[in-house]
């Protein structure tokens, strides 16, 4: 705070794929701001139903017995695209309260079926699972986790992102009858777009189901097409006991985010009288929020997006490539369908990846630094090829000046 409180960058207005800044300067957002502008800026169709929306019931609570048709068909649909379309889903508002969800979920499952003593969560290093106590104390880079004079949650081992046996060797380490479960990115965001086999997630998805722990999929940046699927665990042929969703569910027109379980752990809260999952926010299933996820969900589809992000995949990379000629890149990192790196060549250097975000933008292309050192590269599915090409040559721009 002390360094940019007096000269914060302000982001005015967006159009399609870009953003203009108060003078009016045009720039090419590449991170899709924080991952979700997936749809782009300024679509009127999803205003519109938010607005009409809004004029009919703003928001109503979704507290006992109450409902309201968006938040219903929301959840349905939802779960009909999901790798379990008899799933059930909890709604909240962002990424963050679905991973404390997730994990609170999960160990109350395990209480409802007559097993206390699973409480141990594995995760993995460069994992980022949001800022509640849950996801700071699941997240694999350590500077987020300190300074709060100790684990804010227990029980917590975390393991390399990309080594299945050290899972194994974690619970046997720990007891299999103690696992709750594992937290997963299938590919890793925040921590530096770290994509790993679709090997490595059936093997590590049977060795914590064979313990006996919940496969939970942590969907916030891959879910609603990003990963060229519904889910990328539609796309890997995974089957996650539990998933957690944000951001492109109603890229940014409202917050919301939300959990996704499979029948096997919803059944006990449907099927048992009286047993009760105490959890729910004010804003669980708000209205106008849903309908952003509806019209969002219907451009998509309508649109072929989650195709378009596959598609992504190779133009980025090979776009970026190029990079690599350039002294302060490392390597261009490949994701998984609209997801790439351009890892810095940082050295000893700890204030380049800032630097580079900074030099970047000026050129007219907004990025981010991320875990080790890494820029962002997330870009909404709408782009087409020239603006692909485009976008390339503002990083080139950005970086050869440094
Ligand atoms: C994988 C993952 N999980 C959880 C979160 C937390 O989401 P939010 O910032 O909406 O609370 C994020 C945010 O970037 C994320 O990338």
């Amino acid at each position: 705070m002390s360094k940019v409180q007096h000269a914060p960058f302000i982001v005015d207005r967006g159009e399609g794929i870009y953003v203009f800044d108060e003078e009016g300067r045009r720039y090419l957002d590449a991170a899709a701001s924080l991952w979700y502008m997936n749809v782009g800026y300024g679509r009127t169709e999803i205003i519109e139903a938010m607005t009409a929306q809004m004029e009919k019931l703003a928001a109503f609570h979704t507290f006992i017995d109450y409902a309201t048709r968006p938040s219903i068909d929301l959840a349905n649909k939802i779960a009909a695209v999901s790798p379990d379309p008899g799933s059930k889903v909890f709604f909240g508002s962002g990424g963050s309260d679905a991973v404390d969800t997730a994990a609170k979920m999960a160990r109350r499952y395990f209480n409802a079926i007559g097993q206390p003593e699973r409480t141990v969560f594995i995760s993995r290093e460069w994992a980022y699972h949001g800022m509640h106590p849950y996801g700071t104390s699941l997240g694999g880079m350590e500077p987020n986790r300190v300074g709060y004079g100790g684990d804010l949650v227990a029980d917590i081992v975390i393991v390399p992102h990309d080594d299945s046996e050290a899972v194994e060797k974690a619970i046997d380490h720990t007891g299999a009858e103690r696992i709750a479960g594992i937290f997963v990115e299938p590919v890793i965001g925040a921590g530096g777009v770290r994509p790993v086999g679709q090997d490595y997630l059936t093997t590590v998805q049977d060795l914590v189901k064979k313990a006996g722990g919940l496969y939970i999929s942590d969907e916030v940046i891959t879910g609603f097409g990003r990963a060229g699927d519904w889910f990328a665990a539609n796309r890997f042929g995974l089957e996650p006991d539990l998933i957690t969703f944000a951001k492109g569910v109603t890229c940014g027109y409202a917050p919301l985010g939300g959990v996704i379980a499979a029948r096997q752990v919803a059944a006990p809260f449907f099927e048992t009288p009286g047993l009760i999952f105490r959890h729910g926010y004010t804003y669980s299933g708000h209205t106008t929020a849903c309908v952003a996820g509806l019209v969002v969900m219907d451009i998509l589809e309508r649109e072929g997006l989650a195709a378009r992000a596959a598609e992504l995949e190779d133009e980025l990379y090979q776009a970026l490539l190029p990079l690599e000629e350039l002294p302060v890149v490392d390597h261009v990192r490949r994701g998984v369908g609209a997801l790439a790196a351009v890892q810095l060549a940082v050295g000893d250097d700890d204030t380049l990846p800032g630097r580079a975000a900074v030099a970047c933008r000026e050129a007219g292309v907004l990025t981010r630094a991320m875990g080790g050192g890494a820029l962002q590269v997330s870009p909404p599915f709408i782009m087409t090829p020239e603006q692909v090409t485009e976008m390339g040559a503002l990083f080139r721009t950005g970086l050869e000046g440094l």
